[in-house]
């Protein structure tokens, strides 16, 4: 038996999709299920990895190919892109696999994880998966933040699922994603170019807020690149690679506890040409003009 899904814009099931569950199925060798993205969860938390039909329970894993029927609209490019790499990751052929290029920290997020990289357990869906990874997957405390953040706006340390759902209804343009909180003192910006880290700076709110933006007050200062940790500056290279950056500010985290690094996000405009350390950016600039290949 053939197991396929077919996943819609709409909610109902339009005419034309059922009619063609019905002639698939009249083979006795195939099976059709139907979905809406809106009704489909997602999740990376290792093991626990998944992305589902909230309503239907089926795992997008569970199918043997899986159809988007109508043409995934743009600004929601980056959940069929997550849908690709769990597909690619768990040999389900998702039949328009064109979704690379997204932008945001869902996509992100995913092409990361399908490369193995380390990010932070991430959800996005229905408020009550939210709610309910914060509880069940989180261990209580998340960063609440826009996929289209930047400079920490819209960002939000939460402690409980009430707090996610108002703060969805409070922003009802703004797309969410939930992750878990990692205990810091501070972050790394990789600034890559050709894929290859240039230069590094290690911010830090001084424990005065949950973000480490320079732009929210965080303090700066670069750190030569032989001093920071090797395992940094490859996930940097392999993240910048992974979501076609050439040109990139890779955010890196470290748990205060357990020395376990994390992607936070891929910037594809790195602010190299404005902020702090204008002349040291400069010179990196040059450096990477003059290198072939990269
Ligand atoms: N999962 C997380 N755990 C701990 N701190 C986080 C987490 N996500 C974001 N932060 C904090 O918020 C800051 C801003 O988040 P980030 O994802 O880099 O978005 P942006 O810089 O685009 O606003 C980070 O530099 C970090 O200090
Ligand atoms: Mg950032």
């Amino acid at each position: 038996m053939k197991k396929i899904l077919i996943i819609n814009r709409k909610v109902e099931i339009e005419d034309s999709i059922a009619e063609l569950k019905r002639v698939a199925e009249e083979t006795g060798e195939i099976q059709v299920s139907t979905g809406c993205f809106s009704d489909i969860n997602l999740l990376i938390d290792g093991e626990n990895t998944c992305i589902k039909n909230e309503k239907t329970g089926e795992d997008l894993a569970d199918f043997d190919k899986i159809l988007c029927i109508t043409t995934a609209p743009f600004e929601r490019r980056h959940i069929f892109n997550a849908y690709g790499c769990y597909c690619r990751k768990k040999g389900v052929i998702m039949a328009d696999d064109t979704f690379a290029n997204a932008s945001g920290k869902l996509y992100e997020m995913w092409r990361c994880w399908e490369h193995d990289v380390v990010v932070p357990k991430t959800a996005y869906g229905t408020k009550e998966f939210l709610g309910k990874c914060l509880v069940e997957n989180f261990g209580g405390i998340g960063v609440f933040k826009s996929i289209r953040g930047t400079k920490g706006q819209d960002n939000y340390l939460v402690h409980s699922p009430e707090e996610i759902s108002k703060i969805v209804d409070d922003n009802p343009d703004i797309e969410f994603i939930l992750q878990e909180f990692i205990p810091n003192d501070g972050d790394y910006r990789i600034v890559t170019l050709g894929f290859e880290p240039y230069m590094a700076i290690y911010r830090s709110s001084g424990g005065k807020d949950h973000r480490n933006n320079t732009s929210l007050g965080g303090s700066a200062k670069i750190i030569p690149l032989e001093e920071v940790d090797p395992e940094i500056l490859e996930m940097s290279r392999v993240a910048a690679k992974a979501t076609n950056k050439r040109f990139a500010g890779v955010d890196v985290i470290t748990h205060r506890d357990t020395g376990k690094n994390y992607i936070l996000e891929v910037n594809h405009t790195p602010q190299v040409v404005t902020g702090a350390f204008i002349e040291e950016k400069y010179k990196v600039l040059r450096d990477y003009f003059l290198v072939d290949g990269q």
